[in-house]
């Protein structure tokens, strides 16, 4: 069954994801961002709740999951708007290939790995709609650090 093979994939693309948000916290360290660097950090530990629940329904169904080296990315960022800007792209990929697993689902009529993926889709939708949020504060604080410190003290609080 080719989808059980596509979601081991996209599950190391999960772990991938929480890999290159980590590479993201350690920029907004740098830039000492402490509220921001918890968002994405907490950003991170989602990615890892993503991953572990496919694992966990791969493992259910029977299917020995495969691990792969992850990529962390060039991590290279210009700016903080940069990172969300990144992030934002990231998610949206993480959308495509969410909704290729829901075709071929469809496709080999699987109807388990159908009602797994219905949590994705709707997830994928709270997780472009934080970033696009983030990317409009972002570009209206520009270089006003006052509001860029607002931002990081709110972005503090995610839990
Ligand atoms: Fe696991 Fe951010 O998508």
């Amino acid at each position: 069954m080719k989808i059980l093979d596509a979601l081991n994939e996209q599950a190391n693309f999960e772990l991938e994801s929480a890999y290159i948000y980590l590479g993201m916290s350690g920029y907004l360290a740098d830039q000492d961002m402490n509220g921001m660097k918890h968002f994405m950090d907490m950003q991170a530990k989602e990615e890892l709740e993503h991953a572990g629940k496919m694992i966990h329904f791969l493992q259910e169904v029977g299917y020995s999951v495969k691990y792969r080296s992850l990529n962390p990315g060039e991590a290279d960022y210009s700016s903080i708007l940069d990172v969300f800007e990144k992030a934002y792209a990231h998610e949206k990929v993480v959308t495509s290939n969410i909704n290729k697993l829901v075709d071929l689902a469809r496709e080999e009529d699987d109807k388990r790995v159908q009602s797994l993926l219905k949590w994705y889709v709707d997830e994928q939708v709270e997780e472009e709609s934080n970033f696009a949020s983030l990317i409009t504060q972002l570009g209206r604080a520009g270089e006003n650090w006052g509001a860029l410190y607002q931002l990081d003290h709110a972005m503090g609080h995610r839990g």
